[in-house]
């Protein structure tokens, strides 16, 4: 059993293993409840230490240890120190130079139920091994900088059997890529194979390959595609090759994650492979393509260049995600995808920054590192990377990425090593760019205007944030884009980055003839929180006339946070002129319609209770609600006899495409529906859900039913025609936890708890039910507290199974300390229940005990 305080590891003490690993021998015999592992392993001495003579010391977990042997003398029980974390040998039976380790162990794949390691999803058999998961398939020194070359043999009856690198014949397999065990990846099972091939630019044939289970092989196209146009764009924009002659990925139906990068052979979600027309939404087909581009991009960040230790965690995290932030941009559109990403940001990162889960893009410290998979480190990770390049320009971004490439290929980095590679090229300091990976918390930039003879003085100020996380924080570099807008809605000046690298500069500009009404943070060139104090004549001129798409979508939701905040406090509001100014946007056949459905959707309810902790205020959750609702109305009332038209015109005829431009149009579609079904008591939307024949389209009907109260007919046939598709299944359990009205969520999702498809140890519909009744803050923040005590049973019974995802889970309660005092008693007396089980995982353990902090 665990010691009842895990210990905390720390950045500090990162020290070299006394031993490296040459080469590993793996042979699995496998076996549903007892795999036997031999491994054949060859360690030499790490001159480097100079500080022996060293105990051997191996992580590893759950693991019987049938025998082992150094250098093929068998140890006896009593030359073996096993316990809960591995084992060690006195280094007198270790030769210091180096010897061969061999031993065997036996696992259980089908009692692993926390899904990391080697465990079994539909009768097939998988591997999770990132972060620690390959201690608990053999002993081994499980940490990244532990880089070597890995054989493979599987023994078992399953057609299928893969592991990564080249295949030697059938079960056998050879990575000539070392890497570090946490790429590990084995794959067995009755799969069927989806094949494709793609021409590398240097003429590298490279077979392509998805791996489904029977049925499934028609759900893969758009994968493909995007794997192909990934390899593609990584070369032409990184210069950066495939380096092997296949290239596999694995769909699995259990799976704690969205995907993994094992080198050659990708482990996926379901979810992010297989969508046909009728399953899958415009919204699962983008993210299939983000993410299949991610995983691929790994390859070069994060597999070939790896991580030191579990701190540098960012180093291939953010920049992947930069990556293909910018990849999706390129396919799509580059103004659509920074607002998205901005929103996600947002609604994700903001929040945790600004909470007891708060913590820098780079850790020093954790418990558990699975429960650094975050929002932190891989969004705000990204954001730092996009301000670098700003920084030094794209030529130097792109020199310094190729420097990295060459200098840093084949082995595990951390981010001085990244820092350095954009100090040598461009010749800049970036000691204090730096902070942004040490420092938490997102900073406040404040700004103060004056305008006298000509001269306009702008004063940035950064500033600890709301919840004082940054108070005694050093200044951090803050590119902020700056347009300027004359009256007439010209330019009269330049768009200039301004560099605020101070706690406080003032930037002053000549020979105009007006104030210029500024437009800050265009672009949003860094992720902070902008206090601007502008009147709404200023919001509603930028809003009509700033020629940056992105502070033009700014300011009309900044309007309507305002109005929004202002409603849920129970002033009474008039949202007319904001809804005219929609209205011209949403009829201007000029703008993207992807952009104007954006525009159409007002900010989510927690987007709203965040505005109102700025300005100081309570958030009251059924409030919000409320006013977002009113508001709505009031938009839908201000263009009744234009939205019927919108729809119809925004109707794309023939057989449906996932491209970018399809979607827009039926995202635009969709937000007008979802107004218009304020007035028409739901027809239009009715007609759509029964005569829908598209996934986007039916399930938008659905959500617009259902949040009205009307979806009980379309409730019942979308189970009955979808019951045997899973995926579509975790769509109807989501859908109606998460927009059934607040009144009556609690009783559906208890009903639904209870419902024989609810497999809650899958941990897809485990988040559809109990995952997204939480994240819709009416339901889950009612006042009698008794969604927060559903959400708790759950968490608590889930923890026993599945640690890592209950851990994550736990995050919902994060933002607790926003609400009122009734609240959080109700809040905290649940938090110490789950702390309280006497059986918690250290993953959970580690959150709880942070939220309560
Ligand atoms: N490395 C994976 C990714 O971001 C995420 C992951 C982490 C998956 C841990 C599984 C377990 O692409
Ligand atoms: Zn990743």
């Amino acid at each position: 059993m665990r010691p009842s305080t895990p210990p905390t590891i720390r950045l500090v003490d990162y020290q070299q293993p006394a031993f490296w690993i040459e080469k590993v021998n793996l042979k699995f015999a496998l076996h549903p409840t007892a795999t036997k592992v031999t491994s054949e392993i060859t360690f030499h001495a790490n001159a480097d230490r100079g500080d022996g003579p060293h105990d051997l010391r191996l992580d590893g977990r759950d693991l019987k240890l049938i025998h082992a042997s150094i250098d093929g003398r068998d140890l006896a029980d009593d030359e073996v120190l096993c316990d809960a974390e591995g084992l060690s040998v006195p280094a007198d039976l270790v030769p210091q130079e180096g010897f061969t380790w061999r031993c065997t162990v036996e696992i259980n794949p089908e009692g692993n139920t926390a899904l990391e390691g080697l465990y079994m999803s539909n009768g097939m058999y998988c591997t999770q091994c990132e972060a620690q998961g390959f201690r608990k398939i053999t002993y081994y020194l499980d940490r990244p900088d532990v880089m070597a070359r890995f054989n493979v043999k599987i023994e078992g009856e399953a057609p299928v059997l893969l592991s990564n690198g080249n295949k030697i014949n059938h079960g056998s397999w050879q990575d000539p890529w070392p890497k570090p065990a946490y790429l590990f990846a084995l794959v067995a099972g009755e799969l069927e194979v989806v094949e494709d091939q793609f021409t590398t630019r240097s003429g590298r044939d490279v077979v392509l390959q998805i791996f489904v289970r029977k049925g499934d092989e028609d759900k893969c196209d758009y994968a493909m595609d995007a794997l192909k146009r990934s390899m593609r764009w990584d070369e032409e924009h990184y210069g950066r090759e495939y380096d092997l002659d296949l290239f596999m990925i694995v769909a699995v139906d259990d799976f704690n994650m969205g995907a993994m990068e094992n080198k050659g052979l990708n482990i996926f979600n379901s979810r992010l492979v297989l969508a046909t027309p009728e399953t899958a939404t415009d919204a699962n087909y983008k993210a299939i393509e983000a993410v299949i581009a991610h995983e691929y991009f790994h390859n070069w960040t994060g597999n070939r260049i790896t991580c030191r230790d579990w701190f540098q965690l960012c180093l291939k995290e953010g920049l992947t995600v930069f990556r293909d932030q910018k990849f999706s941009g390129d396919m799509r559109s580059h103004s659509v995808q920074r607002i998205e990403d901005v929103l996600t940001l947002r609604a994700r990162q903001f929040p945790e920054d600004a909470g007891p889960l708060s913590h820098p893009v780079r850790p020093e410290e954790y418990i558990e590192i699975n429960n650094f998979y975050t929002a932190t480190v891989y969004e705000k990770g990204a954001e730092v990377i996009g301000m670098l390049k700003r920084l030094v320009g794209d030529e130097t971004y792109r020199a310094a990425c190729d420097l990295y490439f060459e200098r840093h290929d084949g082995q595990a980095c951390t981010i001085e090593d990244w820092i350095r590679v954009f100090e040598d090229v461009s010749g800049q300091d970036l000691t204090q760019f730096k902070l942004w990976y040490q420092q938490n918390g997102t900073p406040v930039v404040s700004v103060d205007e004056d305008f006298s003879q000509g001269t306009y003085r702008l004063t940035l100020r950064q500033d600890a944030d709301a919840s004082g996380h940054r108070i005694d924080k050093a200044a951090q570099v803050i590119p902020v884009m700056t347009g300027f807008l004359d009256t007439d809605g010209s330019e009269p000046l330049p768009e200039q980055c301004l560099i605020l690298d101070a706690a406080e500069k003032t930037f002053v500009f000549e020979g105009l003839t007006a104030k210029p009404v500024v437009s800050l943070l265009r672009g949003f060139s860094a992720p902070v929180i902008l206090d601007h104090t502008m009147d709404s004549d200023q919001r509603m001129f930028l809003f009509k006339h700033d020629s940056d798409t992105f502070n033009k979508w700014e300011a009309g939701r900044g309007i309507a946070l305002d109005l929004l905040c202002d409603m849920a406090r129970g002033q009474l509001v008039k949202g007319a002129n904001f809804a005219d100014a929609l209205r011209t946007i949403a009829l201007d056949g000029a703008l993207d319609p992807n952009f104007r459905a954006l525009m159409l959707t007002l900010p989510s309810e927690d987007a709203i209770a965040v505005h109102m902790g700025h300005l100081g205020a309570v958030p009251d959750p059924e409030a919000i609600h409320r006013a977002r609702h009113d508001l709505k109305k009031t938009i839908a009332k201000q263009l009744a006899s234009d939205l019927p038209e919108l729809f119809a015109a925004m109707r794309v005829r023939g057989p449906y495409s996932p491209d970018a431009d399809a979607a827009g149009r039926r995202a635009l579609r969709l937000a007008a529906l979802g107004l218009l079904s304020l007035l028409d008591d739901c027809a239009a939307a009715q007609d759509l859900y029964w005569g829908a024949d598209n996934m986007t389209e039916q399930f938008a009907a659905l959500s617009i039913l259902i949040s009205a109260g009307k979806g009980a007919d379309a409730i019942d046939a979308f189970y009955k025609q979808w019951k045997d598709e899973g995926l579509v299944l975790d769509k109807w359990f989501a859908i109606q936890a998460g927009t059934t009205p607040p009144e009556a969520a609690l009783d559906v999702v208890r009903a639904l708890g209870e419902h024989g498809d609810f497999n809650w140890k899958n941990p897809n519909r485990f988040r559809s039910l109990i995952g997204g009744f939480a994240t819709a803050p009416a339901s889950f923040h009612r006042a009698d507290g008794r969604g927060y005590e559903f959400v708790a049973d759950w968490l608590i019974k889930l923890d026993a199974l599945n640690p890592q995802t209950t851990a994550r889970m736990c995050g919902v309660f994060g933002t607790w300390k926003r609400y009122d005092k009734k609240r959080q008693t109700l809040i905290s007396t649940q938090l110490r229940r789950i702390q309280k089980t006497p059986t918690l995982s250290k993953d959970t353990g580690e959150i709880i005990g942070k939220l309560l902090a």
